[in-house]
């Protein structure tokens, strides 16, 4: 099981140093922004570090609000961290969090081809609500899945 903590600017490297190696990520510039300014307080980011001494960070999860939910806004596990759930692990903090700030619902945004993400949302009973065409830069679309917060096993 990883250490689930939330983050702050110190974390900052080791995020970008998971974005590195990644296709889509959160951008860069808007995590330095967001771990910065301490005016920010309506987002929220969470990590997974190993428990080793070492203690790496494993991947992380940003919280955000749209209107009355709160916003799955990124989600990234390191690539060679994948499939050992520390996806469903950031996945069920961020469910406590935005239960705690009252959020009834948690809604995100996922590309249409990505999978992998998909079948992780699903198995955590999120469904699927519409879809955004050319969402993306890229013109990909974008599937809007929402859960009810707490999540229920
Ligand atoms: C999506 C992502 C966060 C999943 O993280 P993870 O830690 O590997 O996921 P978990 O190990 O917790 O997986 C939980 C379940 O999700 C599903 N799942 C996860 N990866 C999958 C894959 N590659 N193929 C099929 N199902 C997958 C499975 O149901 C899995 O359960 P199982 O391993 O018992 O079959 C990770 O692949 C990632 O960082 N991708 C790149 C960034 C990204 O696309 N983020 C989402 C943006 S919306």
């Amino acid at each position: 099981m990883p250490d689930i903590k939330f983050l702050d600017y110190k974390n900052i490297p080791a995020i970008l140093a998971i974005n590195s190696a990644v296709q889509f990520s959160w951008p860069d510039r808007i995590i330095k922004q967001d771990l910065t300014e301490k005016s920010n307080t309506e987002i929220i980011y969470i990590g997974a570090f190993a428990s080793t001494r070492q203690a790496p960070l494993l991947g992380y999860a940003v919280l955000g609000r749209e209107g009355k939910s709160g916003s799955l806004m990124a989600l990234i596990v390191s690539l060679e961290y994948r499939r050992m759930r520390i996806g469903t692990q950031l996945l069920l903090a961020v469910g406590d969090c935005a239960a705690y700030l009252n959020f009834r619902r948690l809604k995100l945004r996922v590309r249409k081809s990505n999978y992998p993400a998909i079948e992780l949302y699903k198995s955590m009973k999120f469904k699927r609500d519409s879809i955004e065409l050319n969402y993306y830069s890229d013109g990909e679309d974008a599937i809007i899945m929402s859960a009810g917060v707490p999540f229920i096993k």
